[in-house]
């Protein structure tokens, strides 16, 4: 699988494909590197970590919502700095996107900045978040609210890890992955549906498509890296999706939402008249699929209106919403927080999106 090339306000970093899991780790005679490990990763793979776990510096963390919350940032900057981090050393996070989010914004304050390198773990970092420059943690209950773009070096990605993650957490990656081909058009979407029941199963399938979001993300991260506009499209799916996660209390794992939020963000737009009910049915059986046992029947439309109302994407007075157009084209937008979207969500989470405008569902 060949590389790629990301250009970066902080000049290009390359992704590369390697076999074999955290190659490359140990280079001696370069600087200083210093490891922030995803806990269940260490214990999984001890044999290929046990350089880093031996050192005094690495930091093991468990990969929550917690652990990227402001109020662990003093006792990672206490170790990390009593551990003998320095001006011109390296960061290295090893994990998915809670490790990454906690690394990028080490790197981007501790000693006011630091390099940093990512091997991402997780099918969700490796397809989505690990490129795009952004981390971002949480504050109390406020999720995501402070945060930086700070490009990696480099990014490591070795599929053979994702093995050992769990159903829910490959539907996680899936969902973005499905994300990044419904952006990309309904064609690529398409496409990636009628593969989606064996994905899982066909590793040469799913790292085609691992890379595939990659390159559909890339080339809209570099026309807009610092999210001002033709990026804001990477969000579809999100506004709902985020409501979704904050009212479960974030027991719905992130790209599974993000599913939901397509389906929901779907269902709305067909109601708000700018989409076509078929282009709901084109992708709900997909998107059903990926988040089967999660669905969001019975949710409070309240509560996740409020949720909504909050969304950093959101102009005065409006909501910021990722939609689709008549072409199945994702664009975001300002719509009036108002009885018409109200009635679109609430009829969606008694379930009925399904059965209304389900007719030809499976074409
Ligand atoms: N900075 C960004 O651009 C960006 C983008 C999207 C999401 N995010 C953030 O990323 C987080 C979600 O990331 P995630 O889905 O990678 O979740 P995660 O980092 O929480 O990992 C999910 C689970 O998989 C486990 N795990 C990781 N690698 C494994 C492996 N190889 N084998 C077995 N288990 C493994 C973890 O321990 C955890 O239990 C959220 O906090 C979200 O806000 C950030
Ligand atoms: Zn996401």
């Amino acid at each position: 699988v060949s590389d790629l090339v990301v250009a970066s306000h902080r000049g290009p970093y390359t992704v590369t494909f390697d076999e074999r899991p955290f190659a490359g780790l140990e280079r001696p005679g370069g600087p200083r590197v210093h490891a922030i490990v995803d806990r269940r990763v260490a214990a999984l793979y001890p044999a290929e970590l046990a350089p880093v776990l031996a050192t005094p510096s690495t930091l093991c963390l468990e990969a929550s919502e917690a652990s990227k919350s402001l109020d662990r940032f003093p006792a990672y900057v206490q170790h990390l700095v009593g551990a003998g981090v320095r001006r011109g050393h390296v960061l290295v996070g090893i994990g998915g996107g809670v490790i990454q989010d906690i690394t990028a914004f080490l790197a981007a304050t501790l000693l006011r900045g630091l390099d940093w390198e990512f091997y991402p773990t997780t099918l969700l970092a490796q397809a989505d978040s690990c490129i795009g420059s952004k981390s971002s943690i949480n504050v109390g209950r406020l999720k995501n609210v402070l945060g930086t773009f700070t490009p990696p070096r480099a990014i490591h990605i070795a599929t053979a890890v994702l093995g050992t993650l769990r159903d829910v957490d490959l539907r996680s990656g899936l969902g973005e992955i499905l994300k990044a081909h419904a952006i990309a058009g309904p064609a690529a979407f398409d496409e990636i549906a009628a593969d989606y029941t064996r994905l899982r199963a066909e590793r040469v399938l799913m790292i085609r498509y691992l890379r595939r979001s990659l390159v559909i993300k890339q080339a809209i991260v570099e026309t807009d890296e610092f999210d001002r506009g033709p990026r804001r499209v990477m969000n579809y799916g999100h506004s709902f999706g985020h409501a979704i996660e904050s009212v479960t209390g974030f027991a719905v794992p992130h790209g599974i939402a993000v599913t939901i939020g397509m389906d929901l963000a779907n269902h709305v737009a067909v109601r708000l008249g700018l989409a076509q009910a078929a282009h709901y049915a084109r992708m709900h059986p997909t998107l059903a699929a990926n988040y089967a046992g999660w669905e969001p029947a019975g949710l409070s439309v309240d509560a996740l209106l409020a949720v909504l109302g909050t969304d950093k994407k959101n102009g005065d007075g409006a909501l910021g919403l990722v939609l689709p157009d008549a072409e199945g084209r994702v664009a975001y937008a300002l719509h009036p927080n108002d009885a018409r979207l109200r009635a679109a969500c609430a009829e969606y989470l008694a379930g009925l999106g399904d059965v209304d405008m389900g007719a030809g569902v499976g074409a």
